[in-house]
Order: C-alpha cells, then structure tokens, then sequence
C-alpha cells in the first residue's frame, strides 16, 4: 500500500483535511469522504459520470491524483445548488426529463457548467454535443439532455443580464 500524507482539499467552498495515498484518485478520494454525488463508472476517462470542476474546469475525477490538485477548488455537483436553491442546470434536467435513471447526471451537469462558463454560454445543438462528448448516458437518448442544456444555457443569459 503507497503512503499517504494529509493535505487541505477545498470541496464545494469549504476546506476538508483528507489523508492521500500518492496513487489515489481524486475520486477514490470525494467518495471516501462520502460525496458520493460523484459517481464512479468505467475509472478510466470514458464515460464522464465522475466528472468535477476543479477552478471552474470539469475534469475527469478518475484520471485525476488528489495529491495533484493542490488548493483549487473542487466543485461537485453537490455544489451548484439546493433542494430549495437549485442551478438552472439542476432545474431544466429535472423538467425537460434529461434524467431517467440518473446515474450520468451529475458528470453531465458538471461538464454542461464548464462548457457554458468557459466556452460558449450560447451553444448550438452541435456545440453541446461536442461539449458533452465525453459523457455516456444510457438512458434518455441525448435529445431531452440538449433540450435541458439550451433551456438553461437561457436561462443563465437572462439571469447574467440583470446582474
Ligand atoms: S468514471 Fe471517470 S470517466 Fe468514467
Ligand atoms: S439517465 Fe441513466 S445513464 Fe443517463
């Protein structure tokens, strides 16, 4: 077993010590601590359902070691939103019905956030497909998820605007 040290990880905007193998995985890492939010599927950067913002950009959690993420900021799914204060994301999945069995949710939110903050927060319907490319969902047949993405992708314009 590889040895491991402490360091202060910022999940979600709040700082958590974590004890770290060197070979562990940044999603070895969130689960053991209990967010499993991050879902765990293939582990080797195919599907997406693992997917993180670290400073804003989604990554793959599973390809990612914890001892090389260093003070940025982690932000899971957890973190975008509440049950009573959801992110548009959150709210037009829910009610386009881009989430059957939910399993690829998360990653797909996380990649759709990173895509629309970094990219293009107007994307077209070909954009968000290469945007989400990197993300598997087995059950909704994509169309409902491009549906939720360009509903929020509005929704977030709009709310930009007043701000
Ligand atoms: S679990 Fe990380 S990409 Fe599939
Ligand atoms: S909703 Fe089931 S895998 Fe996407």
């Amino acid at each position: 077993m590889s040895k491991s040290r402490n360091m202060t990880l910022v999940i979600n905007g709040r700082s958590r010590e974590v004890a770290v193998a060197a070979n562990e995985t940044l999603l070895e890492t969130l689960r053991g601590i209990g967010a499993v939010e991050v879902k765990c599927g293939c582990e080797k950067g195919d599907c997406g359902a693992c997917a993180v913002l670290l400073d804003g950009l989604a990554v793959d959690s599973c390809l990612t070691l914890t001892w090389t993420v260093g003070d940025r900021a982690i932000t899971t799914v957890k973190g975008l939103g509440t049950a009573d204060n959801p992110h548009p994301l959150q709210t037009a999945f829910a009610d386009r019905g881009a989430i059957q069995c939910g399993f690829c949710t998360p990653g797909l939110i996380i990649a759709s956030k990173s895509m629309l903050d970094n990219d293009t927060d107007d994307p077209s319907e070909s954009e968000i497909r290469v945007g989400l490319g990197g993300n598997f969902c087995r059950c909704t047949g994509y169309n409902k998820i491009l549906d939720a993405v360009i509903e929020a992708a509005q929704v977030m314009r709009e709310e930009a605007d007043v701000q």
